[in-house]
């Protein structure tokens, strides 16, 4: 479903000398004998799921569908990145589905939600607010001021049919308010973390709402399941990429760019970012993902790229077909000179800034260039890519001999802030 060199970073010779280790992690994941292995969940998720409670959230997200106009993503960190990942890499940047789906929880950002707040006056919204701690403060301010919101508009009995939950099964504030009101909760089980919940209700319930094929992102993310529980390193894509970046980080070249030549495919960025830089990112060690959209990109931070200081090595994630396509009219004066390119698609034209780039950059540049080429993007390929990069995420973070499943850092930074804001036992 998708290719994946990584001839430009690393040797086969040198991939062959992670051998042992591989064979020693994968088992380690397999057995759930690792660091933080009660958050394994996720590894085998696509067969495992709980299939009845999938049958509830389609007919639930078809109810929603049928009865509103906007659902209202509340959600932050691996409670958000994934779904809107997922949506804009499917549905585009500009799409005119309905219900329209909009994120609000990701950011205090008093601008955006007093926008949001404006905008959903008039509008038959549904909100499906997302944490599995259930405390997150992000998410819970937003919650509370939709809901106030949503209340006040049609009343406290009629905004129960209108709530959708995402949680733990039986902690936090959020399950706790759910119990009490009787809002209908979809559960992420206790040993999938955040991060990795993309396949869960978490990311499954706004996509199937969006009218995403749900089933085939599973079926996708089943596929990769069998592929990649397999410690070979000749065969196994994730595990050979994994390496890669091992690789990269031992020889100085502490920086991952991942990059994109289709800006509706950034979000999964966003999600890489968030995946690898909050797994990995430990006991100071860990690459420092970074993400560019070219070739938007490349007339800003293009020029370091190629000349500066040489830290950073690319994973590029290309699409070759794209869902949708423009073709070049001719111009009769040609002013502008482009009549070379008329009848042209402009999918040829950004294939050509792509490998017009990595000539540049990996010849010229001396930037090693992993390259993932996918044919075209549906949710069955988006399934198995988003299974592909946890399981390498798993492995790099074994590989460098850190919990890829916890995050103490995120803690510190709550603290000081909650002790500021006169939060009670801070
Ligand atoms: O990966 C993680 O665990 C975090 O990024 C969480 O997803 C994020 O902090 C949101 O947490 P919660 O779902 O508990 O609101």
């Amino acid at each position: 479903m998708i290719k994946v060199d990584v001839s430009n970073v690393i040797s086969e010779k040198e991939i062959q000398k992670y051998q042992a280790d591989v064979t020693r992690i994968n088992k380690m994941i397999d057995e759930k004998t690792g660091p933080g292995s009660d958050f394994l969940g996720w590894s085998t998720w696509p067969s495992d799921y709980n299939k009845e409670e999938l049958e509830r959230l389609f007919k639930e997200a078809k109810y929603v569908r049928d009865n509103f106009d906007v659902l209202v993503v509340a959600g932050i960190g691996g409670s958000y990145l994934g779904a809107k990942c997922a949506l804009d890499a499917l549905k585009g940047l500009k799409g005119q589905d309905k219900p329209e789906i909009i994120f609000m929880g990701q950011t205090f950002s008093p601008n955006y939600t007093a926008q949001v707040l404006e905008y959903l006056k008039d509008k038959n919204f549904a909100i499906n607010v997302i944490s599995k701690s259930g405390t997150t403060t992000e998410t819970s301010i937003a919650f509370r001021l939709l809901k106030d919101l949503l209340e006040r508009k049609v009343g406290k009995e009629k905004s129960k049919k209108a709530i959708y939950a995402v949680t733990d099964k039986a902690r936090g504030a959020l399950k706790t308010l759910c119990n009490q009101e009787g809002y209908s909760t979809y559960v992420l089980p206790d040993d999938i973390g955040g991060r990795y919940s993309v396949l869960t209700p978490v990311g499954l319930f706004p996509l199937a709402v969006a009218g995403v094929d749900v089933k085939a992102m599973l079926e996708g993310a089943a596929k990769a399941q069998k592929e990649f529980d397999n410690d070979n390193l000749q065969e196994n894509k994730a595990y050979r990429y994994a390496v890669s970046r091992d690789y990269m980080l031992r020889h100085n070249r502490p920086v991952e760019m991942f990059v994109t030549y289709e800006p509706q495919m950034s979000q999964l960025s966003e999600w890489l970012k968030q995946l690898f830089g909050e797994s990995e990112g430990k006991e100071k060690k860990g690459l420092l993902p970074t993400s560019a959209t070219f070739s938007t990109d490349l007339h800003s931070l293009g020029q370091f790229i190629q000349d500066g200081t040489p830290l950073l090595f690319e994973t590029i994630v290309n699409v070759l077909n794209p869902q949708l396509d423009v073709e070049i009219p001719s111009d009769k004066d040609d002013l502008d000179g482009l009549n070379y390119l008329a009848g042209k698609k402009l999918s040829y034209v950004n294939q050509m800034a792509y490998q017009g780039t990595l000539k540049a950059h990996e010849e010229d540049g001396g930037v090693p260039c992993n390259i993932i080429t996918i044919e075209k993007l549906d949710a069955k390929t988006l399934g198995y890519l988003f299974y592909f990069f946890m399981r390498t995420c798993a492995m790099s973070a074994y590989l460098l001999d850190i919990n890829p499943f916890n995050q103490p850092g995120v803690e510190i930074y709550k603290k000081n802030m909650f002790h500021l804001l006169g939060k009670k036992g801070y």
